[in-house]
C-alpha cells in the first residue's frame, strides 16, 4: 500500500485527477466516512481555491508546496484529526469561523439552538443576552450578526477558546457588541451585574462513560472540556440552572442545548430553580434537542 510519504517523485504524475483519486482512495481505507468530499476540500485547501475550480483544473498538474502540503494534511486526516482543524476552519450558520485544536467545532445542532433564541430576539430593539462556554465564538457572534441591535456578554473557561474566538469576533467585525469574558459558568456574568433578556448555552453535556463510543475525530482530538460533563452529562447544566434566575430579567428567556434523552430531565430541573415554565424543542434530526425556559 502506498502512503502519502511515498508519493511517486516525479511531479508530472501528479494531476488534480490522479491526486484526488488517490486521496480519496487512502481517506476510505482509513475509514473516514466521506472520502472523496473530505479529499476534494482537502485539496481545495492546499490549492487556495473554491472547490469547483478543481473540476475546471482537473488535469492540472499539483506545484511542489500544493503536493507538499497536501501530504502534510492527508496524513493528519488518516490520523483522524477532524478536516476542520486541517483546514482551519467551519462554516456556521453561512460564515467560515476559523477553528482548531482545543476548540470545539461547530456542529449543525447548535444552528438550531440559534434559531430558537433568534425568535426571542427581537430585530428592531435593543436587547443583551448572555452565553456560557462561548468555544469558537459561533454562537455569540452570529446572535451578534443577526440581530443588529443585540449585544451578548459571554463566558467561557478555555484560554484557547479565548484566542480563537477573539479573533471570530474581530473576522466578523462585531467587537462593539459582542464581549468575551475568561472565567467559571455563570462567576463572570453575577460578577458584571448585569440582568440579561436570555441565556444561551452549548455547554458540554456527555456523560463521561460515553467516551469510547464516540468517533475517533471526536474522542481523541476535541477538547475533553468542552464535552464531556460528569457521571450524567449534566455537571455544568445544574450549576447553570441553580444561578441562572439571578442574572435574568423577569420574563427572560434561557435556551440549552442537550443530549435527548436529557432534556426532559433537564425542564424539571429548569421549574425547580425559578422558571416559570419550560418547552423542549426538536432539532433538524427531528431530535428532542433544545430546552427553552421563561423566567
Ligand atoms: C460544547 S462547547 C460549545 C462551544 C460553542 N459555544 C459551540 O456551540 O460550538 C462547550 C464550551 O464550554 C466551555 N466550558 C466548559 N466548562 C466550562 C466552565 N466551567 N465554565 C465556562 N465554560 C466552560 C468549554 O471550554 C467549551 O468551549
Amino acid at each position: 500500500m502506498s502512503t502519502p510519504g511515498n508519493l511517486p517523485a516525479n511531479p508530472d504524475v501528479w494531476t488534480v485527477r490522479r491526486i484526488l483519486e488517490w486521496t480519496a482512495g487512502f481517506l476510505k481505507q482509513k475509514g473516514v466516512e466521506s472520502p472523496r468530499l473530505e479529499a476534494e476540500l482537502l485539496l481545495a485547501h492546499a490549492r487556495q481555491c473554491q472547490r469547483i475550480r478543481l473540476y475546471t483544473d482537473i488535469d492540472n498538474e499539483l506545484t511542489e508546496s500544493e503536493r507538499t502540503q497536501m501530504r502534510a494534511s492527508v496524513q493528519r486526516r488518516a490520523k483522524r484529526e477532524p478536516l476542520a482543524y486541517i483546514i482551519g476552519s467551519r462554516e456556521f450558520y453561512g460564515r467560515s469561523f476559523e477553528v482548531g485544536q482545543g476548540v470545539l467545532i461547530p456542529r449543525p445542532e447548535t444552528e438550531t439552538l440559534v434559531d430558537i433564541c433568534l425568535e426571542r430576539i427581537p430585530k428592531d430593539q435593543p436587547r443583551t443576552v448572555a452565553e456560557v462556554g462561548f468555544g469558537s465564538g459561533c454562537i455569540a457572534v452570529t446572535i451578534a450578526r443577526q440581530r443588529p441591535l443585540c449585544s451578548v456578554i459571554a463566558t467561557d473557561l478555555s484560554e484557547r477558546a479565548m484566542e480563537i474566538a477573539t479573533r471570530n469576533v474581530q473576522k466578523l467585525e462585531v467587537t462593539d457588541r459582542v464581549t468575551l469574558l475568561a472565567g467559571d459558568v455563570l462567576q463572570p456574568l453575577l460578577a458584571c451585574g448585569t440582568l440579561f433578556d436570555g441565556l444561551i448555552s452549548n455547554p458540554p453535556y456527555i456523560r463521561d462513560d460515553e467516551r469510547d463510543s464516540l468517533q475517533p475525530e471526536v474522542a481523541l482530538h476535541e477538547p475533553a472540556e468542552a464535552l464531556f460533563a460528569g457521571k450524567d452529562g449534566l455537571d455544568i447544566v445544574r450549576r447553570i440552572a441553580a444561578d441562572a434566575v439571578k442574572i435574568l430579567k423577569p420574563g427572560a428567556f434561557i435556551a440549552l442545548e442537550l443530549d435527548p434523552a436529557q432534556c426532559e430531565t433537564v425542564a424539571t430541573l429548569l421549574m425547580a430553580s425559578g422558571f416559570s415554565s419550560t418547552s423542549i424543542r426538536r432539532d433538524l434530526s427531528g431530535n428532542n434537542r433544545i430546552v427553552e425556559g421563561i423566567v
